[in-house]
Order: structure tokens, then C-alpha cells, then sequence
């Protein structure tokens, strides 16, 4: 493969107040470095999008500094190695690695993890294989613990941490509830995903649908927006339910709260149901990354699981990938296809 000698990368312009705008990103051309010793030089393929990547953009403190002004917006992909100065690891072999909005990139050696394109489709690194996959299945089997006959409720029901909550929950014997923007999406889950029952939280009775959809209340409801589903949930949580607090995406984009504070509300349930509330991030849980691999790879091939993925063509079309993705729009979990698999 011939060595690219330019690289396009997108950094963040300015900090957004509420939803990022076009404004909030730039396009630059860089030279490409050289790699040194213990460095591979990676060709990204597909770059994953996150609702994480919002929380990056705001100088606020949180589990890991924000990306700073100017900086390559951070972002996990699967790359082809270009060049390699790593034992192990060689020019053709794919990798994963957090090398961000750019095509061409650097990395440590040791910091890669290489991905076999025979064992499944490269775009799965950073799907239901990869990041968002344990994030599921780490929150759901250590913190959510659904049992025979429960009743799991999770919203974001079609993207990738809410798919797979879902079909892990039908394996270990739950009811598994999904809530989801759209009647389409709502289809998919209920029809392809296997959910028992999946409400469009834009529905103006949506909580008296959630009420309909969970007869014997709620077990588990794995946390993944907030907002209006939170709200609706809290008064159908069962004694000793769980709650593993995944992500907040209502609310990543909020300048205000308006409305009456749910926080009485909110802590009355846990005080009287005596609820479990485990806040997590997937690091967390690398521990289990193997194990994780093993199980949803095997579900997978044995076609037991689906998934789907949003893809977006050209690493110029991230940001307004983002800000859809922020608003509801993908559809799948959303990956940006920056080149060829193979050139
Ligand atoms: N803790 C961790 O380590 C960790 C790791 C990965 C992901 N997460 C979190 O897990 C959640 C899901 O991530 P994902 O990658 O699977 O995202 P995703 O489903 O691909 O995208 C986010 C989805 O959130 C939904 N949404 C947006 N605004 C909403 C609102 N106001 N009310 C209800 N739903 C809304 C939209 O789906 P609908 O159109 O269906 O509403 C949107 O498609 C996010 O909160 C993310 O931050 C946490």
C-alpha cells in the first residue's frame, strides 16, 4: 500500500452550549508522522460514533479530561496497519484502538488490540463486539442481574447498548421491555430484536403505555437516557430492583432542567424499594472483555443475536453524524466508513 502523505483529521473548533453545530468542528490536513519505535501507523477503516463524545466537548469534570480546543475529537476505530515498528503486529493486520476523527494515525503498539476480519465484520470492533457490546453485557449480567421472569425495561431500545440489553435479558429468561423513538424503530425491536413489548417514548401517553407493558412492575431498568423515561419509570420500580445507570443521552445536550424536580420522586423509590443504583463506566468491567468476546461472538455466529449498524460514508460527514445521533436520528448503532476495507 502506498504511504498517504496528507491526513484529514477533525478537531474541536469551539465548546458548544447545548447541541453542537457545525461550528463546533474543523477539517484539517496534516502531514502523516512517521512512527517510532514501539508505534504502528493505522489507516482508520471505521470510526465510531458515541453519545459519550458529547460529554468530551465540555470543559466540566468528569472520569476523563475533555477533549481540549484544537484537539483531534477522540473516538474508537478499527484501522489497517500501514506501518508497524511493534513485534507482533504487521503491515495488512486490523487493529482497534481510540485514535480518533482522523484518517491517519499513530499509535502505541501495546495500546492496539488487533481484530481478526475472518472472525466477524470489521465494523463489529466497535459495535456489538466492541465497546458498546460490553457496556451491555457488563451492566445488564454485573449490575442489572435479570432473572428468570423479571421484567427488564431499557430505552435507546435499537442502538447498540440497548439491543443487546435487550436480547441478553431474553436469554437469561426476562421479559425484556424497549423503549424507542418511532414506530419504526419500535417495529424493529419488537419484531427483530425479540423485545416482549418496545413504546415510543415520544407517545403523549407513553407512561401509561410503559404501565401496560410492565403489569408486574419493573425489575431492571438498565439506565440509558433519563429525562421523560426516567420519570415514567420510577413509580413502576419492584422491591430490591435494579438500576445500572449506563448514560443520561436526554439530557447530554441540556442547558436547563425545566419542569418539577423528580428528585423526591426518584430517591422515595429507591428509599422505599430499597433499590439498587450502581452507576458504571465500561472500563469498569475490562476484566470481562475476554469473556464477553467469547460469549456474544458465539450468540452471534450462532445467529441468536442481531444487530444493526447506521453507516455513514467520509470522516467529513462525522460531525453531522453526531449531532443526528444525539437527536435520535440514527438508526443502529452508527459507524463512519472513512476508506475502503481494502485499497
Ligand atoms: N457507561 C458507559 O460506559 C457507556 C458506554 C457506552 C454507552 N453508554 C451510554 O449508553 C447509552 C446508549 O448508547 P448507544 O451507543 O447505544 O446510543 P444510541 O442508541 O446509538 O444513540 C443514542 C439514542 O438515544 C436515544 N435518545 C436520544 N434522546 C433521547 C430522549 N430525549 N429520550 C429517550 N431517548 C433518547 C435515541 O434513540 P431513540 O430514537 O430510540 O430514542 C438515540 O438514537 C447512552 O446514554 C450512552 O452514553 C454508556
Amino acid at each position: 500500500m502506498t504511504r498517504p502523505t496528507v491526513n484529514k483529521r477533525i478537531v474541536l473548533a469551539a465548546r458548544p452550549t447545548g447541541e453542537p453545530t457545525a461550528d463546533t468542528f474543523r477539517l484539517e490536513e496534516t502531514p502523516v508522522p512517521e512512527p517510532g519505535a514501539g508505534e504502528v501507523l493505522l489507516r482508520t477503516v471505521y470510526l465510531s460514533l458515541d453519545p459519550y463524545m458529547r460529554g468530551r466537548m465540555n470543559d466540566k469534570k468528569s472520569y476523563v479530561p475533555p477533549v481540549e480546543l484544537g484537539a483531534v475529537m477522540v473516538g474508537g476505530a478499527v484501522s489497517e496497519v500501514i506501518e508497524s515498528r511493534y513485534d507482533g503486529i504487521a503491515p495488512g493486520d486490523y487493529v482497534e484502538a481510540p485514535t480518533g476523527w482522523q484518517e491517519v494515525a499513530l499509535a502505541s503498539g501495546a495500546a492496539v488490540r488487533k481484530v481478526d476480519p475472518a472472525a466477524a465484520p470489521l465494523s463489529t470492533a466497535v459495535g456489538v463486539l466492541g465497546m458498546p457490546g460490553l457496556t451491555a453485557y457488563a451492566g445488564l449480567l454485573e449490575i442489572g442481574k435479570p432473572q428468570p421472569g423479571e421484567t427488564v425495561v431499557v430505552a435507546a431500545a435499537t442502538g447498540p447498548v440497548g439491543s443487546l440489553v435487550g436480547q441478553i435479558a431474553k436469554r437469561f429468561g426476562a421479559r425484556a421491555v424497549g423503549v424507542a423513538g418511532g414506530a419504526e424503530k419500535c417495529a424493529f425491536a419488537e419484531r427483530e430484536l425479540g423485545f416482549d413489548a418496545c413504546l415510543d417514548h415520544r407517545a403523549p401517553d407513553f407512561a401509561e403505555r410503559l404501565a401496560a407493558a410492565c403489569p408486574a412492575g419493573i425489575d431492571v431498568y438498565f439506565e440509558n437516557v433519563g429525562g421523560l423515561v426516567l420519570e415514567s419509570v420510577v413509580p413502576l420500580l419492584n422491591p430490591f430492583s435494579r438500576m445500572p445507570v449506563c448514560g443520561l443521552v436526554a439530557w447530554y445536550n441540556a442547558t436547563s432542567f425545566p419542569g418539577p424536580d423528580g428528585t423526591p420522586a426518584l430517591m422515595r423509590a429507591i428509599l422505599s424499594n430499597r433499590v439498587t443504583v450502581r452507576g458504571f463506566i465500561v472500563v469498569d468491567f475490562a476484566h470481562l472483555a475476554e469473556r464477553f468476546r467469547a460469549d456474544v461472538g458465539r450468540w452471534l455466529r450462532d445467529g441468536e443475536i442481531v444487530y444493526r449498524e447506521d453507516v455513514v460514508d467520509g470522516l467529513e460527514r462525522a460531525p453531522a453524524a453526531l449531532i443526528g445521533l444525539l437527536r435520535g436520528e440514527n438508526f443502529g448503532k452508527v459507524v463512519v466508513r472513512v476508506a475502503p476495507e481494502r485499497l
